[in-house]
């Protein structure tokens, strides 16, 4: 699978950032690209590729050096992200989880010792994270959380079922959402640090899923499963608003996850419309093919704007919620356009899995639905205008 270059964007990239960007390029043709279809067959979790990714410091991209991380900006961390999803959407979300949904939010709402502990080894690419907000009946209403997290002195007593958890089975640490005190609705949630392992603690089923079919996506049960006060991020009570803070930066890297397949499946159509001939000639010749490729391209370079510029404004310290949302909902709507095009574009071909196409277009999919649908992206954007 060759590589067209795209770097229209790049013009405006510090020379730091250009090297993220080809480090991670480079990443995902040598240990991404061998594997990536019989790992999405047979639903296999990249954990040598993690491993590598953490070694390479792309576990804890933002994290400050001080605790494990490489002390990057939010653009370079598109640029990574974008790089491996045009590969291999399944690692580059088990990365994603990690960056944005948990290290973030440990960094910035930890405590002292809670950062020692836990951000370290999370940052080094030592421990793998998770992010546990969904629930059976809790998705896109996310403050109904069911899952019980009740007060008892030094210790909360953790009870309930949370649902479709990236890196389920694989983490060692679990962020944890639940309800404290129901009365306070949103204000009574609260976020606990949990530990693979701890008694009542037992992963669930694994998914079988349409697409990013490498990533392990589970249930997580918790029965009376003790957790120990100082696990607690924040003051009482500041789950939800930690939650919400922490998916406004996870909507930017799925943005860009949705941005890396899309842009992988546009620069495929662009190699396989110059070697494939019909009627005589290649079928990029064919109009019908170029106006495909150039409404490919718009959505591309739009959705790559809308991501770096989602990240700049989060690199400048203003309030990104509203940037981040329109960056999800815009890549991830066009990664599925983009990567439906693209089997079109391949004919039979884009049909089989060799081709790679088709996996882009099921892993496609999820990015409209995870770290808020398409819908709730909506509804944030329309607060944003409306406020
Ligand atoms: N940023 C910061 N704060 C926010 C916020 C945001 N984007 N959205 C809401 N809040 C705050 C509000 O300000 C409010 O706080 P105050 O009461 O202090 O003012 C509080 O949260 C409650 O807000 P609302 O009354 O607006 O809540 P709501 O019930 O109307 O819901 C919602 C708003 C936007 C729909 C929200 O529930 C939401 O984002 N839902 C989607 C949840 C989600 O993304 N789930 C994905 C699961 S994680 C995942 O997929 C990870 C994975 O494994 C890949």
């Amino acid at each position: 699978m060759a590589i067209i270059d795209t770097e229209i964007s790049a013009a405006f990239l510090t020379e730091e950032q250009q090297e993220v960007r080809m480090a991670a390029r480079e990443f995902a043709q040598r240990e991404l690209l061998p594997g990536v279809i019989e790992r999405d067959t047979h639903e296999i979790f990249p954990a040598e590729q993690i491993k590598k990714l953490g070694e390479l410091g792309f576990m804890g991209m933002m994290v400050s050096p001080e605790y494990g991380g490489s002390g990057m900006d939010t653009v370079s961390y598109v640029l990574a992200m974008e790089e491996l999803s045009k590969i291999d959407a399944s690692a580059s979300v088990c990365m994603s989880v990690n960056n944005s949904l948990v290290c973030w939010g440990l960094e910035k709402y930890g405590n002292e010792e809670q950062k020692r502990k836990y951000l370290v080894p999370l940052a080094t690419g030592a421990k793998l994270g998770a992010f546990c907000l969904s629930e059976p009946e809790a998705g896109s209403d996310a403050t109904s959380q069911r899952t019980t997290a009740e007060d008892k002195g030094d210790h909360y007593l953790l009870n309930g079922t949370k649902n479709w958890i990236t890196n389920g089975g694989n983490a060692d640490i679990y962020l944890v959402i639940a309800q404290t005190n129901p009365e306070l609705r949103h204000k009574g949630i609260n976020v606990l640090i949990v530990e693979k392992g701890m008694e009542g603690f037992t992963i669930g089923k694994k998914e079988e899923k349409m697409g990013i079919r490498g990533s392990d996506t589970h249930s997580l049960m918790f029965s009376d499963v003790r957790v120990p006060k100082e696990n607690r991020i924040g003051v009482d009570g500041f789950g939800f608003r930690f939650a919400m803070e922490t998916l406004n930066g996870g909507r930017i890297g799925i943005a860009a996850q949705a941005l890396g397949i899309a842009s992988g499946a546009y620069e495929l159509s662009v190699q396989y419309s110059k070697e494939r001939k019909a009627f005589g000639v290649p079928i990029s010749q064919h109009q019908a093919i170029q106006f495909k490729l150039a409404d490919m391209a718009l959505k591309v370079e739009n959705s790559r704007l809308l991501c770096l510029q989602a990240a700049r404004i989060k690199d400048a310290g203003l309030d990104y919620a509203h940037a981040s949302a329109m960056a999800k909902v815009y890549a991830s709507e066009a990664a599925m356009w983009v990567s439906t095009e693209a089997v079109q574009v391949h004919g039979g071909y884009g049909y089989v899995k060799e081709y790679h196409v088709e996996r882009m277009m099921r892993d496609a999919k999820i990015t409209q639905i995870y770290e808020g649908t398409s819908e709730v992206q909506r509804i944030v954007i329309s607060r944003g205008i409306l406020k």
